[in-house]
């Protein structure tokens, strides 16, 4: 085992990718050494919710990817969006000294002091998608959430030929995704005659989105156009504008473009557009081996993104690039 481990880590170096790194990562003691004996490595994957297809699909992902290798072993906790579960998850994790841990955090500030103690505990933590706050971990994975704000938001300047009438449906504000999809849409349409004229924090849930798109109904006769933080928001305020009647008069913009979720809302004519935010769970896992390994590895892995709309949706949508 020892020698297919060697040899296993001899491959990793082999086809690791060699993505910028503004800084290296922080290095821990390389799990190679320090495991010995036939048992794999196990990874603690801490998980937010899988109240969401698109958490659905992280892990999926993740166990897809983990699946094609025999020295490793991942273990899957579900915090049910609950912090204060998700925090006794990292402190699990840590009691049991696993070989790394993979987590997506609900909230930022909530989850530092744990991931924080686990890097203190030698364990290396890769953060998935939702940042911590601080530098305390060994490296981030996630798409740029500024960057498909802002794109969101030239885009639909341009849909609305640069003045309208815009709800903001807000993802849950003490997570970074919904910060920067935010500060990055405001940036998108400065300059223009798009007024905001209802916004509110959905927390990323379509029931929730379907509540606030009800009060933003009732109170403005005129709505050009819904943009919110994910598909389920978006699909939730669509729901309601129907129930309404007012779905025809209304464009929705949303993001993740799953495959079975807001690619196939393009497809039904639901929503305008939609952008992609990739899981990372195939991600995690390559990094993870590198890590496992000893390797250094990036601070940060940026993921690409596109847009999908009527136009490009049966070509597979257009990339975003960075500046464009
Ligand atoms: C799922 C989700 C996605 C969103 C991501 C942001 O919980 O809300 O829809 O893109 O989290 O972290």
């Amino acid at each position: 085992m020892r020698i297919t481990r060697l040899l296993f880590c001899f491959v990793v170096f082999l086809v690791a990718g060699c993505e910028e790194a503004d800084r290296p990562a922080e290095t821990t003691a390389p799990a190679a050494e320090r495991a010995a004996g036939d048992q794999p490595y196990v990874i603690g994957m801490s998980q937010c919710n899988l109240g969401e297809p698109w958490r659905v699909q992280m892990n999926a992902d993740v166990k897809a990817a983990a699946d094609g290798h025999d020295e490793l072993e991942v273990v899957f906790k579900d915090a049910q969006n609950d912090t204060l579960k998700q925090r006794a998850h990292i402190e699990e994790f840590v009691a049991a000294e696993v070989d790394l841990i993979i987590v997506s955090p609900k909230e930022a500030q909530p989850l530092t002091e744990p991931v924080a103690r686990a890097m203190d505990a030698d364990i290396p933590v890769i953060v998935l998608d939702r940042r911590v706050l601080g530098d305390r971990f060994t490296c981030f994975i996630g798409a740029d959430n500024r960057l498909i704000g802002r794109e969101a938001g030239r885009w639909i300047a341009r849909q609305l030929d640069g003045r309208g009438r815009v709800v903001e449906l807000k993802g849950l504000m003490t997570s970074t995704p919904g910060q920067d999809r935010h500060s990055g849409f405001r940036e998108g349409i400065a300059g223009t005659e798009i007024e905001v004229v209802f916004e509110a924090d959905m927390k990323w849930l379509e029931p929730d989105a379907r509540k606030e798109m009800e009060s933003a109904l009732a109170r403005f006769d005129e709505i050009d156009l819904v943009y919110a933080h994910n598909d389920p928001g978006a699909h939730g305020a669509w729901l309601a504008a129907k129930a309404a009647d007012r779905e025809q008069d209304i464009r929705f913009v949303g993001i993740d473009a799953l495959p079975h979720e807001g690619v196939m809302y393009v497809r039904q004519g639901i929503l305008d557009a939609t952008f992609e935010y990739p899981t990372g769970g195939r991600e995690a896992i390559a990094v993870a081996l590198r890590i496992l390994c000893g390797e250094q590895v990036p601070r940060e892995v940026t993921l690409g993104s596109r847009i999908f709309t009527e136009d490009n949706v049966e070509q597979g949508g257009q990339p975003l690039g960075p500046g464009e």
